[in-house]
């Protein structure tokens, strides 16, 4: 999978958006450190072990480079930068039940305007899976012979090895 390229100078306006999540009672925010083990056992659950380790660099950061979607309280989904590498996003993930009612694109562009306001000119999202939500989401585009990238060589366990 390649990495892809955001400019963080256009980003497209996301207030709609916001008002639509919050008048259903969906907050996009940035994670507090308290909040660390909740998101890392809920990532490692939901998606796998080294996003767990990613998500967990990102709290280790000031202030911390996490944002979660919550509802009442319970996680929905989360996105973090500046986790695998200084200046790429990711990684994201939405809780499989609420897929398709616009968290995923809310944690992308809030998280990417974390980064302008931290001072990257462009994001990497690094190892990209769903290409056309990011293209479609934050105009992406493929940076090319990026596969594997950062990610050459990287330990994996048994079970990822068969
Ligand atoms: C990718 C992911 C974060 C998208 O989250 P989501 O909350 O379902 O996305 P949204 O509802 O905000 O979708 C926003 C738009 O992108 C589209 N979209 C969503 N997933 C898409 C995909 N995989 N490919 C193309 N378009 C997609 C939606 O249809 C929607 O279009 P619309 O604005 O015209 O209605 C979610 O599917 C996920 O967690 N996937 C598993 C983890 C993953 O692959 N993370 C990326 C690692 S790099």
């Amino acid at each position: 999978m390649s990495d892809l390229l955001v400019k963080l100078y256009d980003l497209p306006d996301m207030s709609e958006l916001m008002a639509g999540l919050a008048s259903d009672g969906v907050d996009i925010k940035r994670a507090i450190a308290p909040e660390k083990h909740i998101v890392s056992g809920w990532v490692a659950e939901k998606f796998s072990k080294g996003w767990a380790s990613e998500a967990e660099t990102a709290f280790s950061n000031h202030p911390v480079s996490c944002f979660v979607a919550a509802k009442e309280g319970r996680i929905l989904g989360f996105a973090c930068y500046d986790a695998a590498c200084r200046g790429f996003f990711g990684p994201i993930g939405v809780d499989e039940d609420m897929r398709g009612t616009g968290v995923g694109k809310a944690l992308t562009i809030r998280t990417l305007q974390a980064m302008a306001e931290a001072g990257y000119g462009y994001a990497i999202i690094g190892w990209a899976g769903p290409v056309n939500f990011f293209k479609k989401t934050v105009n992406a585009v493929v940076i090319e012979d990026s596969k594997p990238g950062i990610y050459r060589g990287m330990l994996r366990t048994l079970k990822e090895s068969e």
